[in-house]
């Protein structure tokens, strides 16, 4: 296989659509590409353990950009339909823009995302419009500045991911979406205050249950709060009513305030899981492929890639490994196992969430 390959040499889109064993098509594919980030959030890379003795992925270990062009490719032929960039922190990486434009331009891609704590948006955003990116997703668990600090392991700037959200909206990288992680005693007492702030911006707050995804946050059922019970608060503040959803398998349940400021998301993977119509394959930097957040092991497609495997064989590895996929964590979960950590998963920072 050549290794100069374009995206648009690739043969048209979806010309074998490929189900898994639950039926679930793959429409969405989240790109990884690096496992760092410049913030600590102690539910995903708390500092003791990301200390700076902590030996990340090295470029050679990181799928180079063609590779994951031809990953993306390859998927998109596949059904994929829907990319997202994460990390870590996508950001990070300052040639991100040169992978934005080649993965915009593969064909069947019609919604581009990245994902980003936006410490290092404002500088970034037009470039990134630029290259063809859609729009971003920005994670902010609190507008409390001890919060919002605390949250972010001590290194976050509120002012600058503030900033970095208004470059993002003059740059048109729009719809933007704000998901707040909801973490019990820890920021659910600022949540109205944030969903204050940002209404009638255009912009779309997404509430967050905090999930058992990886070993390492600690997680407990008691730091939960149920998306129910946000919704009750909301309620009491500002009448909402539900919206339907924008395409099946959206993780977030839809709310639009009624009078007119705008909509709000609650994404309850832990209350109420969403695996019956999940389409998410997800891709580590290191160039792992799993098929569930919570996977205890992936698909080795670096391997494959750096043996020279052609176009076909990673066609045929991919639709084989959607083809038996039958994940449905969150439906099968049972809280006491999560909460005793029994079950190896992979970590949330080298999945991007
Ligand atoms: P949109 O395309 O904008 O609807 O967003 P998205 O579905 O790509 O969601 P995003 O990446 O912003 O994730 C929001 C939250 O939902 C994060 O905490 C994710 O970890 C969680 N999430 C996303 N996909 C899944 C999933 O497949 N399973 C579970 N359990 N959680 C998910
Ligand atoms: N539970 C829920 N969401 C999480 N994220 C990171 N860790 C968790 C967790 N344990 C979120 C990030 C980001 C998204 C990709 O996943 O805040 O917004
Ligand atoms: Fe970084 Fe996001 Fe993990 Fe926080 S949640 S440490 S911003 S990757
Ligand atoms: Fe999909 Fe796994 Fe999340 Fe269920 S738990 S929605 S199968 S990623």
């Amino acid at each position: 296989m050549s290794s100069d390959l374009h995206p648009d040499d690739l043969p048209a889109p979806n010309i074998a659509a490929v189900r898994d064993a639950l039926q679930r098509p793959l429409h969405d594919l989240r790109i990884s590409v690096l496992d760092q980030c410049n913030f600590r959030c102690p539910y995903c890379m708390p500092e003791d353990e990301f200390h700076a003795d902590y030996e990340f992925l090295n470029r050679q270990q990181r799928l180079s950009y063609e590779e994951i062009l031809r990953i993306a490719g390859v998927a998109a032929r596949l059904g994929v339909s829907k990319l997202r960039l994460t990390g870590g922190e996508p950001l990070l990486d300052k040639r991100i823009p040169t992978l934005v434009k080649g993965l915009a331009a593969i064909p069947g891609i019609d919604d581009l995302a990245l994902t980003t704590n936006a410490m290092l948006l404002a500088p970034m955003a037009e470039k990134l419009a630029a290259a063809g990116l859609h729009r971003v997703t920005i994670s902010l668990d609190s507008l409390d500045e001890d919060v919002f600090r605390r949250m972010s392991g001590g290194r976050g700037d509120l002012s600058r991911v503030l900033d970095g959200v208004s470059a993002a909206q003059s740059a048109g990288l729009s719809p933007i979406k704000i998901n707040v992680v909801v973490q019990r005693g820890v920021n659910d007492h600022t949540v109205l205050d944030l969903l204050e702030h940002f209404r009638g911006s255009g912009h779309i707050v997404r509430l967050i249950e905090f999930m058992d995804v990886g070993n390492r946050n600690g997680w407990r059922l008691d730091q939960v709060v149920p998306s129910r019970q946000l919704l009750q608060k909301v309620r009491e503040r500002w009448p909402v009513r539900r919206v339907d959803q924008n395409y099946p398998g959206e993780v977030a349940r839809r709310y639009e305030y009624v009078d007119g400021a705008g909509e709000i998301g609650f994404i309850s993977s832990v209350t109420e899981p969403f695996c019956g119509d999940c389409s998410r394959a997800r891709l580590s930097a290191d160039g792992m492929l799993y098929t569930c957040l919570f996977a205890n092991q992936g698909t080795d497609l670096r391997e494959s890639l750096r043996n020279d495997a052609d176009d076909e064989e990673l066609t045929d590895i991919l639709s084989q490994i959607w083809l038996q996929r039958a994940d449905r964590y969150s439906e099968l979960r049972r809280p006491e196992l999560a909460e005793a950590h029994v079950l190896r998963k992979v970590e949330m920072y080298r999945i991007g969430g």
